[in-house]
């Protein structure tokens, strides 16, 4: 399976990705294109490392949201993208792109889904006082971190905790759950009812607690 991720940031979720192809952990996969839309962004560098084709989108140099969608739908296309995902990808995403890849698009996001949606979201959990936070890979849909849930992992909130010390065991999880995640669409046991996901068949390990990864830390 021939994946393309978008990224802003570091990119630590594309090289948890990239390590993951590498090894045969997700099966006959690989990263066939990295799109980012800033200049200077690590995720550039770390494709470029792994010898992997990077482009620089800029969306500022594209007149609207759609043009910018369509400037995107047409690399994935050329390097012939089957799943895309979107890793710490900063721009949100319109109905070109959503229609051109409708329920093949991936989004990881730092927390329990339903709770805590949108930008800000380890501050958020911090905020509200929950005890327990984690992460989320969902299907991208209209809204804003509202798709079907795939995999999530639970990571307790300490009482000493900072922004950036949950945000860090909190990155450890997506780690894990987003190669897990992949590998369930490279295998093809999803299935998408409605707002649900049906994983066909857990790993013979782990058929009491379902695709989701345990409590840990
Ligand atoms: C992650 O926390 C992810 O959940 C969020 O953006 C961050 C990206 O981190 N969507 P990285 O660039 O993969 O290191």
């Amino acid at each position: 399976m021939r994946l393309g991720v978008l990224a802003s940031g570091s990119g630590s979720n594309l090289q948890a990705i990239l390590d993951a192809c590498a090894s045969g952990r997700i099966p006959a996969s690989q990263v066939a294109l990295v799109i980012s839309n800033l200049a200077g962004a690590k995720a550039l560098e770390r494709a470029h490392r792994s010898g992997v084709p990077a482009l620089l989108l800029p969306h500022k140099e594209h007149p609207s949201r759609d043009a910018y969608d369509a400037a995107i739908v047409a690399s994935l296309e050329k390097h012939g993208v089957e799943l895309v995902c979107l890793a710490g990808f900063m721009r949100l995403i319109g109905p070109v792109l959503l229609g051109a890849y409708r329920e093949r698009i991936l989004n990881i996001h730092p927390a329990l889904l339903p709770a805590f949606p949108g930008l800000h979201a380890v501050k958020q959990a911090l905020a509200a006082g929950a005890r327990v936070s984690g992460c989320t890979v969902h299907v991208v849909d209209e809204g804003t971190d509202t798709g079907p849930i795939v995999i999530q992992a639970a990571v307790p909130v300490l009482d000493s905790d900072t922004e950036e010390t949950l945000a860090a065991r909190i990155l450890r999880q997506e780690h894990r759950c987003y190669p897990r995640a992949i590998q369930l669409f490279a295998e093809q046991r999803i299935s998408i009812e409605g707002r649900r996901v049906r994983v066909k068949s857990a790993w013979p390990d782990e058929t009491k607690t379902g695709a989701s990864p345990p409590i840990e830390d």
